[in-house]
């Protein structure tokens, strides 16, 4: 392998159309080229979510003006600079899904560049590990993931690269569909994590007493569709008793539901850290961009003496780099497994 790779991500999940071009020394460490991020967060606001064939649209529009412009961002002055690629194979949308790896295959067998299907979750694990977080592995491992997205909420053990252990997941709807859903019953719009957490900075956690479902229970899953319904029943008893449901009342409902969302993970997470004697707690993922999960969380991780680590604020929601890290550590353990071959023309790659 050379000194240096640099490695082209790219994700089309969910509502972003996204490429990268990451540069990988030799030393690992990690320097980003370029991060285009195109957002369809504006067309499917109206209905109220992510629709995915009209999300699909938007990516085979977009994926050739996005992938020009991080290239050219990148410096990288074409596609012959580029070593490897890295794309979203899943969880995801699936006609999403399809553009990006579809794209991505082309340009592999065009260019004959080996190709390597990224895990979305796992991509969102790698969002922190930039050269700027300066992450010693010999302080982090073994670790607890804690990903919080729009379409997961997952706790993994994970002891080394390429080997993580799901601990415990959502049963039901994931921590930010909840954040979205409640922003809904709100009339607050789409998406809803970061108007709540707007809101819920002007209101009071202990306005209204919500449950914090699962959170003595054994296991480390989780479920968030009961506190959803906790805050459509409040919003119905709170009509029925003429409250006007105005920025106040929202703001306080809003703060009392982020609590109550945040404690649950928090709380599963460090009795996991402790089960499992890590070293530190890594949060991802979308809902990773909320200040008061940050600050709440970082605070149980000093009082319990585990190493925190969440990405830089740019990182938390979909974007490529993150694939294009996971991508680059997936290739070299394959590459040390001795199965090089097998993805250098990964012609069976699919979603
Ligand atoms: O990781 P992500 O970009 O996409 C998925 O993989 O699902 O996560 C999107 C989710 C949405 O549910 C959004 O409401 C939530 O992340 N989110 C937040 C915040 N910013 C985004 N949730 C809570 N607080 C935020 N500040
Ligand atoms: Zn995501």
């Amino acid at each position: 392998m050379v000194n240096t790779m640099n490695i082209l991500g790219i994700e089309t999940s969910c509502d972003e159309t996204a490429v990268s071009v990451i540069d990988a020394s030799a030393k690992n460490e990690i320097t980003v080229l370029s991060n285009v991020v195109s957002s369809q967060v504006k067309l499917h606001a109206r209905f109220g979510g992510v629709v995915p064939n009209l999300a699909a649209r938007e990516h085979a529009k977009n994926i050739g003006k996005v992938f020009e412009l991080a290239l050219k961002e990148s410096k990288t002055k074409s596609v012959k600079d580029i070593d490897l690629i890295a794309v979203t194979r899943g969880p995801g949308l699936g006609p999403a899904l399809l553009i990006g790896l579809t794209f991505a295959k082309a340009l592999a067998w065009q260019n004959n560049l080996p190709i390597i299907g990224v895990n979305h979750l796992l991509g969102h694990v790698y969002s922190n590990w930039l050269k700027e977080a300066r992450l010693d592995e010999k302080k982090l491992f073994p670790t607890i993931n804690l990903i919080v997205s729009g379409g997961h909420t997952e706790l993994s053990l994970m002891s080394k690269h390429n080997k993580q252990k799901i601990i415990g997941e959502t049963l039901d709807d994931a921590i930010g569909e909840a954040f979205d859903k409640v922003a809904r019953l709100l009339d607050l719009g789409y998406p809803g994590g970061p108007i709540i957490s707007k809101y819920a900075s002007q209101g009071d956690p202990n306005k209204y007493p919500l449950p914090r479902p699962m959170i003595h229970s054994k296991d480390f899953n989780f479920s968030y569709s009961g506190l959803k319904t906790a805050v459509l029943y409040l919003l119905r008893d709170l009509k029925e008793k003429m409250v006007e449901i105005n920025e106040n009342v929202r703001a306080d409902i809003a703060a009392s539901f982020q609590e109550a969302a945040t404690d649950v993970v928090i709380q599963k997470t460090i009795k996991a850290a402790r089960k499992y004697k890590v070293k530190s707690i890594m949060l991802s993922g979308g809902v990773s961009a909320n200040n008061s999960l940050r600050e709440k969380l970082l605070s149980a991780c000093k009082n319990s003496d585990f190493a925190f680590y969440c990405p830089e604020m740019k990182y938390t929601t979909d974007n490529a780099t993150m694939i294009a890290i996971a991508g680059y550590y997936e290739f070299k353990h394959k590459k040390t497994a001795n199965k090089w071959r097998n993805i250098l023309m990964d012609a069976n790659l699919s979603i």
